[in-house]
Parts: C-alpha cells; structure tokens; sequence
C-alpha cells in the first residue's frame, strides 16, 4: 500500500477511538473538554500514534490495546503543541490551520488543555497495558518509559534548551541535542511503546530505537525547514517564526541544501537499522522516507 493510504487508514483507525475516549463537549466543566477536542479532533497527520501501530506490525500484532497506546501517545503529543504554542514559548497563532487554543479559549485554559492531555495520556497509556492481551510488565514498562521520554531528561528537557537557547551562538552538538530530546524523544517512545506492548525481543527493540532516533532527528529536520520555505496552507502553521525568534535549527544555521543533506543520512540510517525486519516494516521504512519530502 502507498504510504499516503497507510497513513490515513491508521489516522481513521486513532481518530475513532480519539473521539470516543475524550469527554463529550458538554460534559461539565464543558470549556475544557470543548477545548480539548478542539486541539485534538483537529487534523493532525497522526504520524506518532501511526508509528506506535507500525512499530507493533513490524514485530507482531496490532490489538486493541496497541490503538489505545497510540491514543495515549496522540494525547500527550497534542499537550506539547498546546504548550509549545503559548505565548510564553513560541507565541504561535496558528496550529493545523486553526487559531491556536489560547487564542480561542485564553491561556489559563489553553494550560489547563495541556495538563488534562498529558494526564489523560497517561490514563490511556496505562489502560492500555491493563488490556488482556498485554503482559503486565510489558504495561507498566511503558508507562514508565513514556515518562522518561517526555520528562526533563526528553521532551521538556529539549524545550527547556529550545527556549533557553534562543539567540544562542551556534553550537552544531546542541542543535542536535535540542532536536534529539524535543522531538526525537517521543518517536522513540511511540515506536518503543508498539513494540514492547506487541512483544518485542530485545534485539528487535534495539534495531527499531535506533531507526526512531534517527527519523526523530530527521522530523525535526524537515520540521525546521519547513518554517523557512514550507507554505501554510499545507503546514496550517505560520512561516518564518523560527528566525524570527532566533532558534537554533540546522535549516536557520546552515541553509535549507545542508540541513536536507543531514536529515537524509538520518533517514538512511534508520533504514538501515530496521533491514533484518521483512514486509511487516513497510510502514516503518515508508514513514522515513515520508519525512525526507513532506511538504507537511
Ligand atoms: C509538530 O509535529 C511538532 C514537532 C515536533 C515538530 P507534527 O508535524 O507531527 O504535528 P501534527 O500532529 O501533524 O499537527
Ligand atoms: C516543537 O518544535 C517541539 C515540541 C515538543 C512541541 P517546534 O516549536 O518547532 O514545533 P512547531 O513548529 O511549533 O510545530
Ligand atoms: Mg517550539
Ligand atoms: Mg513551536
Ligand atoms: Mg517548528
């Protein structure tokens, strides 16, 4: 199957569940959970939760859990893109091609959207790892490796030197550093999380950590060029604000041509990381090569 359609099945298959798991809009108190459907029934590319399916393809079976995991992996995701929105942080108006939470519910609930995600993320996460056809160790295993990853030592760490290092002289180990944890992190969590859930030996998870580092970085990569020469009514995000607000990327320190030319070896890679898995990769080896030509 081409890439595209393999990708809008999964995001159909998460967006189900999506839209059963979350409150209805006018359970009470109604704003917040208005406002968390808002930013999470949305449109994003469900890229993350697809890997968290993908991953478990490449090494087994995708159950019910499997698509609850991937849910709690959206969640979480969706509460970075809150946050990292605000005007404390990036100060963006735009997400998905829509005004950003705070700007349609105010910052205090655009907070609270981001707290009640991260919480529910992990309410599913672990929900997940209660199914009948998880072991329980494999659960609790993910729960915490989840945590790991978006902790301070992850993705907040790598926000923190994001917003830290803004107007920074340039420094190439720490614009990989940032990009690793920011971002980096949570692909490894998500493709980690399918395979352990779907009963991963060591080896295999060693091979697929390798290949999610390594597209994490090129994510970011491409992310970063796109805030320099991606168009938004494709991105449904704002253009230019990285050099604007100084951020140290691969795309705003050494030119788009450079920046493209690292992102390529990170994509060869990880392909290269996952060529003893067979046919049950193709998702995997798809979404890298995806991540390289997104205009997305
Ligand atoms: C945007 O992620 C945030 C980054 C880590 C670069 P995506 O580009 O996956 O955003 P959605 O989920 O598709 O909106
Ligand atoms: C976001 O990086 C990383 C997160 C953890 C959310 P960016 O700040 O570049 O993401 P966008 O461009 O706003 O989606
Ligand atoms: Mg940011
Ligand atoms: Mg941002
Ligand atoms: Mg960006």
């Amino acid at each position: 199957m081409e890439f595209k359609a393999a990708l809008t099945e999964k995001a159909r298959l998460i967006n189900q569940a999506l839209d059963r798991y979350l409150p209805p809009e006018l359970a009470p108190p109604g704003v917040i959970h208005q406002a968390m459907r808002y930013s999470v029934l949305s449109g994003g590319k469900r890229l993350r939760p697809a890997l968290v399916l993908g991953a478990a393809e490449a090494v087994g079976a995708v159950g019910e859990e499997i698509i609850t995991a991937a849910c709690g992996i959206e969640l979480i995701h969706c509460y970075s893109l809150v946050h990292d929105d605000l005007p404390a942080m990036d100060n963006d108006d735009l997400r998905r091609g829509r005004p950003t939470s705070h700007k349609v519910f105010g910052e205090a609930i655009a907070i609270l959207v981001g707290d009640a995600l991260l919480t529910f993320g992990f309410e599913l996460l672990a929900r997940a790892g209660m199914g009948g056809g998880v072991l329980p160790e494999a659960g609790l295993r993910v729960v915490a490796e989840v945590a790991a990853a978006i902790g301070t030592h992850g993705m907040v760490g790598g926000q923190t030197l994001d917003v830290t290092a803004e107007g920074a002289a340039v420094d190439l180990k720490l614009i990989e550093e940032i990009h690793r944890l920011k971002t980096g992190a949570l692909f490894e969590a998500s493709v980690r999380a399918g395979a352990i859930l779907a009963g991963a030996t060591d080896q295999q998870l060693f091979q697929l950590n390798r290949y999610a580092r390594e597209i994490g970085l090129a994510f970011q990569i491409t992310d970063d060029i796109l805030d320099v020469i991606g168009e938004t009514a494709k991105t449904g995000k704002s253009v230019g604000g990285d050099a604007h607000k100084k951020k140290l990327s691969y795309a705003g320190v050494f030119g788009v041509p450079a920046a493209l030319k690292r992102a390529e070896e990170a994509v060869n890679s990880a392909l290269e990381a996952i060529d003893d898995f067979g046919e049950n990769a193709a998702f995997l080896r798809q979404a890298a090569l995806f991540i390289l030509t997104r205009e997305y």
